[in-house]
């Protein structure tokens, strides 16, 4: 009686641990690694898709939200090969604030680049609340005192008798002559920043303009990825077609955990909202 007492309690014991063992090795890797994985960046924490990068694996994000730089304190990303340091991500909103890096403290940068949003897809939006500010390089001197436009200098020009100006969507009423100046540059600036150069126009004033950054709105498949998450997944992206793929206890799906379908996606906020 003793002996099988002490035998039933040792099958038992190993059942336990097979079935255990089991359990782990089937939950799927790439969901195990985004969960236990907190991702830090910089002087963010706890990062989660879309965002990846440094030691986060790519799968757990969006392909084109790589995070770079983490070991600064101030991370960058690449949108449309323009570089832009990240001073703010609100994930909840979708929204994060970002000022170019070529232009950060720095009105004169060598290589003079438009970053305009313009033409990407929905992945990127300017957000509402922004408008362009326009910086014209090596303009005639006299072209502004007709136009109610900043002023600010680049150190090449000193000698060149040319001026460089500044104009916001605000400011300007279409009268700058863009043709007498060499170059323009479009990028872009809150409108409360823009507000505030109407008035303070010293390049002081633009610089922090500019260093205040600007909101990018973001559609990472932002709904697909909440019933994801409500379904009991995580966000991220397959690792070889880079597809928006929600990982789940089990396995990759392609909407919510139980179905590759869209359709039955909305059977599930059904049942969910009850
Ligand atoms: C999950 O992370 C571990 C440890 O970093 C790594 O060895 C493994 O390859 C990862 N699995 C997948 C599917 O990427
Ligand atoms: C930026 O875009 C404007 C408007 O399209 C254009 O006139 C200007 O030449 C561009 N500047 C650069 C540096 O490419
Ligand atoms: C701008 O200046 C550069 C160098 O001085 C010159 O080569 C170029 O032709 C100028 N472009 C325009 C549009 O004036
Ligand atoms: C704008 O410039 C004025 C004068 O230099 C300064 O007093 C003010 O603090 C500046 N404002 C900002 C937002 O930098
Ligand atoms: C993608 O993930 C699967 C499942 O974890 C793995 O078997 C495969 O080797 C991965 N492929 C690449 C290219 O990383
Ligand atoms: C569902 O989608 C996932 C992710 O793309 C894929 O790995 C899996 O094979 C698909 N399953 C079916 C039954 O199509």
């Amino acid at each position: 009686m003793h002996f099988h007492l002490r035998r039933t309690i040792f099958v038992l014991l190993i059942l336990l641990k097979t079935t255990t063992f089991a359990k782990n090795r089937h939950l799927d890797q790439q969901y195990v690694n985004c969960t236990n994985k907190g991702f830090d960046c910089g002087k963010f924490q706890n990062l989660n898709y879309p965002f990846w990068g440094s030691n986060r694996p790519q799968y757990c994000g969006h392909p084109e939200f790589e995070l770079r730089n983490c070991g600064s304190d101030a991370p960058e990303i690449v949108i449309n090969s323009v570089s832009y340091r990240v001073l703010a991500i609100n994930t909840w909103a979708y929204k994060f604030t970002v000022v170019r890096t070529d232009y950060w403290n720095d009105v004169c940068p060598k290589d003079l680049r438009n970053g305009t949003l313009y033409e990407s897809s929905s992945l990127f939006s300017y957000d509402s609340r922004t408008q362009d500010l326009i910086l014209y390089y090596r303009c005639p001197t006299n072209i502004g005192t007709a136009v109610q436009a900043g002023r600010f200098s680049c150190k090449e020009e000193e000698s060149t008798g040319l001026t460089n100006f500044f104009a916001t969507t605000t400011s300007m009423s279409g009268r700058l002559s863009t043709t007498a100046c060499n170059q323009s540059v479009t990028i872009r600036i809150s409108n409360s920043a823009a507000n505030n150069l109407q008035t303070n126009t010293t390049p002081g004033n633009l610089t922090a303009a500019i260093n205040s950054g600007f909101e990018i709105d973001w559609d990472a498949e932002n709904s697909r990825c909440e019933l994801c998450q409500w379904s009991g997944g995580l966000c991220g992206s397959h690792n070889v077609t880079k597809e928006v793929t929600c990982y789940c206890k089990d396995r990759p799906y392609l909407y919510v955990c139980g179905s590759n379908s869209s359709g039955s996606s909305s059977d599930f906020t059904v049942v969910n909202q009850r």
